[in-house]
């Protein structure tokens, strides 16, 4: 029984296929922490949960999501936090503060809800709090993986404050690195593919320079039809099966957030599509209404970590892009931006970006030409920003 789901992370029998990629990360996990990377809603998180719940070997985990952490402390909060969710690690931390002295003044370890003693000292020690954490994890009995999510955006909230992406970066490559740490804990951090640019601007570079990076595809098309199918007999949707194909079709890259959003959608119609052009208009005019405008905001929100002007001028190629019916070039690209900027200073930074974030990539025909990669998202942009 596979359910529709189109909120958060997806677990238990919600949760197809991914099995090449969880034996890929399990492989690398043996003697490197990684970079988990994909466009948002591509299914990371689910992923990483799977691997909490079904661990291998003897191995324990958790998960900790920086969406909402803004500085060092927020990251530490956040990690205690989920440490108290998990009743084996807490306590095993609570049994093995004695003499550690931030630690037993910042948090008080024997209550039954996280409550920080000393907030201030938390904000001011975090380095050596985190360490003395990290240092007694790396002694529990049982090998660790510690997985922190929505990093790159912890990253971008950290850049708002201009030293601190540095300070955090570096100490925690320090961490991660020390022997004592790689015997027994892993990391995989989550986030877009752009944090590997913009650690880039920053100088940062060497501070991720250590984690493989595995980057989560969508699924493959004969998984993806087979995935269509299973939802529509569990979920009573009544799709000609001659129409799994066309769903594919429609949507694009077989991204697994959109084939629950566009079965969802067609569920909550109550309308069976009779004919193929039914599908089509289907999408048009219900699939890709204003509802759907949330899924993709995110694609917009990234451009507040730009500049202003940058971001306008990304909007501009997109937009392009989206009128555009077949693969546009760079010289076309660049005629944009001199347009609105004067000189190519900064071009290739941006189209990196937005490489990078997955808005477009490079047509696979070899033409050297780009196209969007989510036909969804051109789709839309199409009809509702263009
Ligand atoms: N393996 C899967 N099986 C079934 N549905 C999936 C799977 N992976 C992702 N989905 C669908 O995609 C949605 C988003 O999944 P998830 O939250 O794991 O993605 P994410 O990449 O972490 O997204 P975000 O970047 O927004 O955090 C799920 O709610 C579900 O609809
Ligand atoms: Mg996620």
């Amino acid at each position: 029984m596979l359910r529709l789901a189109t909120g958060n992370i997806v677990s238990g029998d919600d949760f197809y296929d991914r099995e090449k990629t969880i034996e890929q990360i399990w492989s690398h996990l043996e003697t490197d922490s990684l970079l988990f990377s994909a466009p948002r809603r591509f299914g990371k998180s689910s992923v990483a949960q799977r691997l909490i719940d079904y661990p291998k070997d003897d191995l324990i985990g958790f998960m900790t999501n920086l969406e909402g952490s803004k500085n060092p402390s927020e990251f530490l909060r956040s990690l205690v936090g989920d440490i108290w969710k998990n009743e084996e690690i807490k306590k095993y931390i609570s049994m093995k503060t004695k003499g550690m002295h931030h630690l037993e003044n910042t948090i008080d370890w024997a209550a039954d809800r996280l409550r920080i003693k000393d907030a201030e000292f938390l904000r001011r020690d975090w380095k050596i709090i985190g360490e003395e954490i990290i240092n007694i994890l790396s002694v529990f009995p049982k090998r660790m993986l510690i997985v922190i999510d929505e990093f790159s955006i912890f990253i971008e909230n950290l850049a708002q404050n201009k030293e601190e992406p540095n300070h955090f970066l570096n100490w925690f490559r320090g961490l991660r690195l020390s022997p004592q740490t790689r015997k027994n804990i892993r990391f995989i951090i989550t986030g877009s593919i752009s944090i590997l640019p913009r650690v880039q601007r920053l100088d940062l570079s060497y501070t991720l320079n250590d984690l493989y990076t595995i980057e989560l595809p969508p699924f493959e098309p004969e998984v993806a039809i087979r995935f269509i199918k299973e939802l529509c007999d569990s979920n009573q949707i009544s799709l000609d099966p001659l129409f799994h194909a066309k769903v594919l079709e429609i949507i694009g890259e077989p991204v697994p957030y959109f084939i629950q959003a566009f079965l969802t959608t067609l569920k909550d119609s109550g309308k069976a599509p009779i004919i193929k052009s039914d599908l089509e208009n289907f999408y048009w005019e219900k699939f890709l209404s204003p509802n759907f405008d949330l899924t993709f905001k995110h694609f917009e929100e990234r451009f507040r970590y730009i500049e202003k002007w940058e971001a306008d001028i990304a909007r501009s190629i997109l937009t392009f892009m989206a009128k555009a019916n077949e693969p546009v070039s760079r010289g076309q690209m660049e005629t944009i931006y001199l347009e609105k900027q004067g000189s190519l200073e900064g071009f290739s930074e941006l189209l990196d970006l937005l490489l990078h974030d997955r808005y477009f990539v490079e047509d696979p025909s070899g033409s050297g030409k780009y196209r969007f990669y989510l036909k969804v998202f051109r789709d839309w942009w199409k009809g509702r920003r263009a």
